[in-house]
């Protein structure tokens, strides 16, 4: 059953009997922030009937105080483990609005040091949207979004991300864990977007720029996670056939934005699930510092 913050999940296996094989995730522990809904939801689907204890993050809304309160927790995040047998004992929650500075940060204070035995996190949280509804993108250029859209978007798409990367710096960036991290093959990964590096595409300019963000963090702190073992790559997905895709707005755009993708196709959470598993399993722990664009050959024409 869910919990509110997981409690500490001491281990018990000895680390050699983990059972790491290339693809096995039994014994191993993934934190998915913003797996409410959309691409979150889907990876951390997948990571549980793969064997992991999932990690769920989801937004706190203001109107809703109890929300770290196991019922109110069931409610955002009870459904990922709908139909997975033996998946609702793995899986564990806890929420933090990104847009409010400092909660991120605080909500992985608390949860690395609440015991919980992690391996991997992917920071999938994001928001491109500038009302509450999260219903309309607003696209205009780029000096038509004013400074309260673009530290509003920053905060929530990257600065958000930075606070809790630098409370997992702190408990994981020691010389006495550095065995541990790599045995464990402790990896990070940060979901940018290809729009982040494409000036072509239709995203707002405050949601390219916090993305942007996002690929110099993971190059920036590459280099110093690596001395203790830890990687740190950035995803690029370029239009997956889930969550924002799936909104009104950009439906209507759908012919529009094929015409523009060489393999004429979008991807879908499965092709997106693989790669960012590849990092996160460890199966590729000697990369760090890199970023996998995954967009159909979109840059190929649009750069
Ligand atoms: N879909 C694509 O084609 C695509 C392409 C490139 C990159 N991406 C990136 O992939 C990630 C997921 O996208 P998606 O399409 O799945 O979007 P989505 O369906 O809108 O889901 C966004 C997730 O982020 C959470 N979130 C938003 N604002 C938050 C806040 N203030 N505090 C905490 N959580 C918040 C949402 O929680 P709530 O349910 O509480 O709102 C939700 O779980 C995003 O970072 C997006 O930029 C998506």
């Amino acid at each position: 059953m869910l919990i509110p913050t997981p409690d500490p999940m001491t281990d018990t296996v000895a680390l050699h009997d983990r059972g790491m094989t290339d693809r096995s995730w039994t014994d191993r522990t993934v934190v998915v922030t913003g797996a409410s809904r959309g691409i979150g939801a889907e990876m951390a689907r997948r990571w549980l009937a793969l064997g992991a204890t999932v990690i769920a993050h989801c937004r706190q809304p203001s109107s809703d105080s109890e929300l770290d309160a196991p019922a109110a927790l069931e409610r955002r995040i009870g459904h990922l483990a709908h139909g997975l047998p033996g998946a609702e004992d793995r899986l564990f929650g806890f929420a933090a609005d990104a847009a409010v500075p400092g909660q991120m940060g605080a909500a992985f204070r608390r949860l690395l040091a609440s015991g919980a035995d992690v391996d991997a996190v992917l920071f999938n949280h994001g928001s491109t949207t500038f009302a509450d509804d999260g219903e309309n993108i607003l696209i205009g250029p780029p000096s038509s979004y004013n400074g309260e859209q673009m530290r509003h978007l920053v905060q929530i798409n990257a600065l958000s991300v930075w606070e809790a990367l630098h409370e997992l710096g702190q408990a994981w960036g020691r010389e006495s864990l550095t065995a541990d991290n790599a045995l464990r093959k402790r990896s990070i990964v940060l979901e940018s977007s290809s729009g982040a590096l494409n000036p072509n595409v239709f995203d707002p300019a405050p949601y390219k720029t916090s993305k942007a963000m996002l690929l110099h963090f993971v190059r920036d702190l590459a280099p110093e996670l690596a001395r203790y073992r830890v990687s740190i790559n950035a995803i690029s997905p370029g239009m997956i056939d889930a969550g924002l895709t799936h909104l009104p707005c950009v439906e209507a755009m759908r012919s529009q934005i094929l015409e523009g993708i060489p393999m004429g196709r979008y991807g879908n959470p499965e092709e997106l699930f693989e790669t960012i598993d590849l990092f996160l399993s460890g199966r590729a722990a000697f990369s760090t510092g890199n970023n996998l664009t995954l967009n159909g050959g979109a840059y190929v024409i649009s750069q």
